[in-house]
Parts: structure tokens; C-alpha cells; sequence
């Protein structure tokens, strides 16, 4: 549980806000490129970090994250004019660069300067990964892109959609890194009358209290779920939290499969940005089928492209009758299941009034790295994580063991990718 003025301070990420801050020391993965998919084509709006703003690739090709409002007297960009190299408003022509500079002021005096005292607010952008990231943090302080292994591959062998939710950020991260949810939310019927039929629901329905062991890293968190399966064997989940806010889902022992994980985007403090990667580290992710990745990439779509069918106002389509038979939630569609907890408790949820056991360790060791970092850089230290991308190249990993081996031993060398 949290006080309220703690819920405060871990939650709210506008301008200004000590979460804010220090989520602005890191790249933002924004947009999904092909969000953006031509040069001069149309500009998008973007709400990021509670921020109005306004998204465009230029002729060039290159991508400009600018405000929405025009400097001039806030028309909104969005309706702009995206063509020779620039953003032109609509109302009285000004016309901005990606970087924010403004470059023509038509309805003013030729003679006059007035133009060069005239900048619109304009963050850094790259391109990594089949996303477009941005960065809104102080220039000074601009680290060098992080490298989690999903940017790093070529593109068939990857995956990587983005959906809006309407909840905090830091709800969505909650249910990433809670390992033990598994074995409820997402699983069938039969496991829970007994009836164990491969797959890993299997090995979730055998054991349904794991117990965690979290450990602190330089990317943030190490976090070990043990099942034991057996008098000889335990099964162990490997999440790695990395700051600020990814994860990567552990796998299958054995499976030779994919990874996938999610980042949880703020868009302000009641919505975010979900972005899932999945990834093959050799394989294009064709191979493994229509319905490769996560499930997140295959829901059912709405007229919204970046909003589900199922959705809160119809209930997620819940069937009842598959709950009673099927499966444990009557909601089809692993992705849909966690957004229809994450969203139903509300924009923020009031952790005031929540009960936190054993099974939450790593909810609460990740609120108070989180809440530590932000008053350290309140203090002036920055967080090492930002300017170290390279330690984002993590997977996850889910294997069998001895009931006396280490955790952090077997795990790590699997997870940081020494293998
Ligand atoms: S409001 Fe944009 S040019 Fe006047
Ligand atoms: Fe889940």
C-alpha cells in the first residue's frame, strides 16, 4: 500500500512533476514508423507525457515532434501544411522546421526579424526498431539511444504494434512485471480442475503461489518466480524490469520460441501507450505462423487503429458461458485480459486501499526504485540507466532447475544476453 501523497508522486508524469522528470531523462518510444509512413505525408497528433503535440516526416524523411498549438496564437498544427521541409500553419502561414525553428512568417513585413525570435517547442526524434523515438528531457542530458535487442534485429524478425489504454502507466507496468497473475488470469478452466495438458499452463496451474525473489540491477530488476513442480525440479519465470518502464515475458522451457515484452508509454496520467515488441533473435517471426507474437498484435480491430474491439464500453466482450467452461475469464485474448484489469480499476487507482502480500514483492520493489530515482535526481543525481542503453539488451527466461540452485546465478547470464 501507498499513501496518497506517495500514489501522487509514483503516478504523475506532467511537466514539472518529479516522475515526469525523470521519465524525460529517458527515449520514449512515441510512434510506430509506419505510423508516419511517407515523406510530406500527413502529420499525426501525438499526446506524450501529458504534452499536446504534433508529429510530421518531413521531405527529407526526417521526423519532426513539435507542439500543437503554433507559436503564432495556437492554431493547431495538426492541420498543417507538411510540405518542403517544414510545418506550415493553417491560420496565417508560419512555417516550422523539425526542429522547431521557424523559417517563413509570410504575414509579416519582409524586412522584419521577427521570425528568428519565434521557436516552437520541438523534441529530439530517432528512428530504431520500427519505431520513432523521442526524447524530453534537457538537451544537455540527451543520452544515445537504448539498445534492447528488438531495435537491434532486422526487421523480419520482429514485431512491434502500439494501443492506447485508459489507465496510468504505472498500473500496466504493475500487471507486466506480476508474475503470479499468470496463473489465474490468463489460464483455462481445466487447468484449475486438474486436468494439465501441455503448454505452459500446465506449469502455472501446479504451482499457483510462487515465490519471488527480486533483485536490484543496474537496469533495474531481476524478478524470479519459483513453482515447484516437483520434489527435484522448480520452475522459474524470469522477468527483467527495465527502467522506466519495459518488460520482457518470460518463455516456455524448451520452447526455442520468440520473445515478447511490452513498454508502458505515458501519454498523461490516465492513458498510456502500450508497445509490444516480439522478436526472434535469428529467425524471421514469419516462421512461426498468422498469429505469431504476442497476442497483443492480434486483437480485434476497431475503426480506432490504435483502439481494441473490445473495449470497456462493451465489456471486452466477456462470455459467460466460456467462463464457465473454457476459460478463466470469459475475455478472448491474453492481451485483452490484462487491459480489461488494468483499465476497470480505474484511471489511477487508489493503492491507499489495496492489500499487498507475498506474491506483490516485485510491485513493491519496482514503486520504490522508481520513487528513489525520482528524488535522487530531485537532488541532482541523474539515473544511470538513462545514459546506459546498452543494458537494455535483456531477455527473459524461464527454465527448470534444482531445487538448491542459485536464482540470481542461473538467471542472469540468461537474461543479460552471455550466452
Ligand atoms: S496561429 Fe499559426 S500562423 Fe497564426
Ligand atoms: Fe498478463
Amino acid at each position: 500500500m501507498l499513501t496518497q501523497a506517495e500514489n501522487e508522486y509514483l503516478c504523475r508524469i506532467g511537466p514539472g512533476t518529479p516522475m515526469g522528470s525523470l521519465l524525460r531523462r529517458f527515449w520514449l518510444p512515441a510512434l510506430i514508423s509506419t505510423e508516419l509512413p511517407e515523406a510530406d505525408g500527413s502529420p499525426v497528433r501525438l499526446k506524450l507525457m501529458g504534452e499536446q503535440l504534433v508529429a510530421f516526416r518531413d521531405t527529407t524523411g526526417r521526423v519532426g515532434v513539435i507542439q500543437n498549438n503554433c507559436p503564432h496564437r495556437g492554431a493547431s498544427l495538426f492541420f498543417g501544411r507538411n510540405e518542403e521541409a517544414g510545418i506550415r500553419c493553417v491560420y496565417h502561414g508560419w512555417k516550422f522546421t523539425t526542429e522547431g525553428t521557424c523559417v517563413d512568417m509570410p504575414n509579416e513585413p519582409a524586412e522584419s526579424d521577427f521570425k528568428a525570435k519565434v521557436n516552437a517547442v520541438a523534441y529530439a526524434t530517432e528512428e530504431a526498431g520500427g519505431v520513432i523515438w523521442v526524447y524530453m528531457g534537457p538537451t544537455e542530458k540527451r543520452p544515445p539511444l537504448p539498445r534492447p535487442e528488438w531495435t537491434l534485429v532486422p526487421p523480419e524478425q520482429r514485431i512491434v504494434t502500439r494501443y492506447i489504454q485508459e489507465n496510468n502507466w504505472v498500473q500496466g507496468l504493475e500487471g507486466g512485471i506480476d508474475s503470479s497473475h499468470v496463473s489465474f488470469l490468463h489460464s483455462t478452466v481445466a487447468s484449475h480442475r486438474g486436468d494439465f495438458k501441455g503448454s505452459s499452463t500446465n506449469l502455472f496451474a501446479l504451482d499457483k503461489a510462487p515465490e519471488f525473489r527480486v533483485v536490484e540491477t543496474d537496469f533495474g530488476l531481476l524478478i524470479g518466480a519459483r513453482r515447484r513442480v516437483s520434489n527435484t525440479e522448480d520452475y522459474w519465470r524470469v522477468t527483467p524490469y527495465s527502467l522506466p518502464f519495459y518488460t520482457v515475458i518470460p518463455q516456455v522451457p524448451g520452447s526455442g520460441r520468440y520473445y515478447a515484452g511490452h513498454g508502458w508509454v505515458p501519454i498523461d496520467d490516465e492513458n498510456l501507450s502500450m508497445v509490444t515488441y516480439s522478436w526472434h533473435p535469428t529467425r524471421p517471426m514469419s516462421e512461426f505462423g498468422p498469429t505469431a507474437g504476442h497476442p497483443a498484435h492480434h486483437v480485434r480491430k476497431s475503426a480506432d487503429p490504435l483502439r481494441p474491439l473490445q473495449s470497456r464500453s462493451n465489456d471486452y466482450l466477456i462470455d459467460r458461458q466460456s467462463q464457465k467452461t473454457v476459460s478463466y475469464t470469459g475475455i478472448e485474448n491474453g492481451s485483452i485480459q490484462d487491459r480489461a484489469i488494468q483499465e476497470t480499476m480505474g484511471p489511477i487507482y487508489d493503492r491507499t486501499q489495496e492489500h499487498l502480500g507475498s506474491a506483490d514483492a516485485a510491485i513493491i520493489m519496482m514503486r520504490r526504485l522508481l520513487m528513489r530515482l525520482a528524488r535522487q535526481l530531485e537532488e541532482g543525481q541523474e539515473p544511470f540507466a538513462a545514459a546506459h542503453g546498452e543494458i537494455m539488451t535483456l531477455r527473459s527466461a524461464g527454465f527448470m532447475s534444482r531445487p538448491d540452485a542459485s536464482f540470481v546465478e542461473e538467471s542472469e547470464p540468461l537474461v543479460r544476453g552471455d550466452r
